[in-house]
C-alpha cells in the first residue's frame, strides 16, 4: 500500500466500497500474527448494523475500526437495551501511535451516544482502552467464556446516563459467534 509522505491530513469516514481491498491489507499488516480479514468481511456484508469507520491519509486507507450493534440478555430474555461491541481496529503499523485509532474510536463513540446506544463493549488492551474510559466490566458476561487472562481485558464504557444494565449476556450477530475470536 503506497502512503503518501506529503499528506499529514487524516480523515476519518465511513467505509467506502472501493476500500474492501485495502482493508484486507490493512488487517495482514496490523496483525501480522492473527487473520481478521474473514470476520472483518462478514462484519461488512453481513447487513448487520455496524458502523465502519475508516482513515485516511491523503486518500490512502491507513485506518479501520468496528462497532457491531448488539443486545442484552437477562435470564434469556432479550433487553430493549441496545449496545455495541467495539472491534477489531486497526492501523497500518508504520502509523501506529499517532493518534489515528484514537481518533477512530472517538468518532464512533461520540456518534454512537447520539444514536442512543446505552453501552459499549471492548475486549482489548486496558492499558489503551482506559484512555477512553472503558473499565473492566464484571456485570455483563460476554458471549464465550474468557480465560482467567483475558478476564480483565473485558471492558465497557456507559454512553447515556442511567441506562447501564447490571446483569446479562452480551448477544452478538453470527460475525462474532466463533469462540475462536474470544480465547
Ligand atoms: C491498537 C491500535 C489500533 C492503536 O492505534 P494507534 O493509532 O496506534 O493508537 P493511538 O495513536 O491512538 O494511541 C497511541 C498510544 O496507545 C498505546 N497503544 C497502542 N496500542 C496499544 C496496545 N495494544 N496496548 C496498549 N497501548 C497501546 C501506544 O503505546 C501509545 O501510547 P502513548 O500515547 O503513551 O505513546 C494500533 O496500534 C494497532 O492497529 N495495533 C495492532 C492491532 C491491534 O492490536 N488492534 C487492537 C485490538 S482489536
Amino acid at each position: 500500500m503506497r502512503i503518501s509522505i506529503l499528506s499529514t491530513h487524516i480523515e476519518i469516514s465511513d467505509v467506502l466500497p472501493e476500500n474492501s481491498g485495502d482493508i484486507e491489507q490493512l488487517y495482514r499488516d496490523a496483525f501480522p500474527d492473527e487473520d481478521l480479514v474473514p470476520l472483518v468481511k462478514k462484519l461488512l456484508v453481513s447487513g448487520d448494523d455496524v458502523l465502519s469507520l475508516t482513515a485516511t491519509k491523503g486518500g490512502n486507507l491507513v485506518g479501520h475500526a468496528v462497532f457491531t450493534t448488539c443486545g442484552i440478555a437477562v435470564e434469556n430474555e432479550t433487553s430493549d437495551h441496545r449496545v455495541a461491541l467495539l472491534g477489531p481496529v486497526a492501523v497500518l503499523a508504520a502509523l501506529q501511535k499517532q493518534g489515528i485509532g484514537g481518533r477512530m474510536i472517538q468518532e464512533g463513540l461520540e456518534r454512537l451516544t447520539v444514536a442512543g446506544i446505552a453501552q459499549v463493549f471492548v475486549l482489548g488492551d486496558p492499558s489503551y482502552y482506559s484512555r477512553f474510559g472503558f473499565q473492566e466490566d464484571g456485570f455483563i458476561i460476554p458471549p464465550y467464556p474468557l480465560t482467567e487472562q483475558w478476564r480483565p481485558a473485558w471492558q465497557s464504557k456507559s454512553l447515556q446516563n442511567d441506562m447501564q444494565v447490571q446483569s446479562g449476556i452480551l448477544t452478538v450477530p453470527v460475525a462474532w459467534k466463533d469462540a475462536s475470536l474470544w480465547s
